[in-house]
């Protein structure tokens, strides 16, 4: 992986256009695909199933997948079983609808995720404190959850100042990563903050020329 690393969320291509745009997100070069997991329940949305989510792994085998649960623990324990399955990097899981982290973490941990939380821009930063140890990555939501094509939530750029000082202070690795309304120039701003791994959806989607957004983003790259 890169230091810093472009995934692209999916969510808001049209589904009969999904196979076609993936491929052309993948040529042009996207670090990581970000799937987003929802159960009209945790948020008002639904998002893609497990078979989509294979069918889009199928397609983009070189490229790492990155699950991001929006659900509740009862949506979660119904279909976190076939996620497993997919074979992802990394899976992250909201701090504000968990009951056991731990537990969640181990099973991640023998199925060979890298796991760790998301968090809603509404929520505080110190309920994350307890957990951060457990971490593997951290998702910072600059949008609240369930759609895409949001504005971002300029409190994003503090939070993520607040937590890389966590990170550094408590010496922990766990990756930072930043979710939800980003346009390339959030994107560099975000990349000065220590966000390591940076989701773009809408944004990127609608681009004519994906390679060449896609090579600015990185163009900075020290
Ligand atoms: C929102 C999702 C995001 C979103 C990103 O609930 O978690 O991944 O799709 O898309 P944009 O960049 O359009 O906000
Ligand atoms: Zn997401």
């Amino acid at each position: 992986m890169k230091n810093h690393s472009l995934g692209a969320s999916l969510l808001s291509i049209p589904p009969f256009e999904l196979a076609s745009k993936l491929n052309e997100l993948i040529k042009c070069g996207i670090d990581f695909v970000h799937l987003d997991i929802m159960d009209a329940n945790f948020v008002p949305n639904l998002a893609f199933n497990y078979e989509t989510c294979q069918s889009i792994k199928a397609l983009a085998t070189a490229v790492p997948l990155d699950v991001h649960f929006m659900v509740t623990p009862r949506a979660l324990k119904a279909i976190l079983p076939s996620f497993f399955k997919l074979n992802a990097s990394w899976m992250t899981f909201h701090i504000e609808t968990l009951s056991s982290v731990e537990e969640l973490f181990d099973e991640c941990r023998r199925n060979g995720i890298q796991a760790g939380l998301a968090i809603n821009p509404d929520t505080d930063l110190a309920s994350l404190e307890p957990h951060l140890d457990q971490c593997r990555i951290v998702l910072l939501m600059s949008v609240p959850p369930g759609y895409g094509g949001q504005a971002f939530d300029e409190n994003t750029f503090e939070r993520i100042q607040k937590l890389s000082s966590l990170r550094d202070k408590k010496n922990l690795d766990f990756l930072i990563e930043v979710d939800g309304g980003i346009k390339l120039a959030i994107a560099k701003q975000l990349k000065t903050l220590s966000a390591d791994m940076i989701v773009i959806g809408s944004d990127l989607i609608k681009q004519s020329n994906k390679q060449r957004y896609i090579q600015d983003f990185h163009k900075t790259e020290t």
